[in-house]
């Protein structure tokens, strides 16, 4: 399992400091970049994720829950291992979205709402490295996770046949619910409010690799 802390849910007010808080426990950054369009949520852009790009060393995975992520994803300053994330349901044509992210250097991960059937990804599974499936509707964190999830990432799993694509899983997850979202197929965990509103932001993480064994 990689673990990846949702900084939606961290203090803006000193996100450094909350990225390092969590950083030795962790796999990767979560951001979750909104445009008040996609959804109706409005967060933060390059200008703040690309300050805290040097600043940490674990990669970025940064989930854009934009209309259109073709103009924006090469603002995005990133290092190779990084990965920026657009939804299938966005208004640009996702192989052009797809050939941008590539040409700028990052990995490519596609996302979806939990309303959109999954044939949505048939055409994109060879040219991503992730598929990101939302287990809330996007836009807000600490919401419920919807179950129907499972099925959707057993189903996922299975549509990917033996492809190198990792299924990452966002909204509503905690350790109470990690192991069943790991059996149904999942490699990554993304989690917001269930490790930064945590009393224990380090007990909460061992809580979830304790699920994960
Ligand atoms: C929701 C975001 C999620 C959110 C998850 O639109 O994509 O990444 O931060 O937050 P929690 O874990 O609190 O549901
Ligand atoms: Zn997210």
């Amino acid at each position: 399992m990689k673990l990846a802390p949702s900084l939606l849910s961290a203090d803006f007010s000193a996100l450094l400091e909350e990225a390092r808080s969590v950083e030795p426990y962790v796999d990767l950054f979560h951001w979750d970049v909104m445009d008040g369009h996609f959804v109706p949520n409005l967060t933060f852009g390059p200008p703040v994720v690309n300050a805290l790009r040097d600043r940490v060393t674990l990669p970025f995975d940064i989930h854009l829950m934009i209309d259109h992520p073709a103009e924006y994803a090469a603002k995005f300053r990133i290092r190779p291992d990084d990965l920026i994330v657009f939804h299938v349901e966005s208004s640009d044509p996702a192989g052009e979205v797809i050939t941008t992210i590539r040409e700028h250097g990052a990995r490519v991960g596609i996302s979806l709402r939990p309303g959109t059937p999954l044939c949505a990804l048939d055409p994109h599974l060879d040219a991503v490295s992730s598929v990101l499936v939302m287990s809330v509707e996007p836009g807000f964190g600490g919401q419920a996770f919807l179950p129907d999830a499972l099925d959707r990432i057993r189903a996922l799993r299975a549509m990917l046949a033996g492809r190198p694509v990792d299924i990452a899983v966002d909204g509503g997850i905690h350790p109470g619910n990690a192991a069943a979202v790991l059996e149904a197929g999942a490699d990554i965990l993304i989690a917001g409010s269930a490790i930064f509103r945590a009393d224990d932001r380090v007990r909460a993480i061992r809580s979830f690799r304790e699920a994960a064994r």
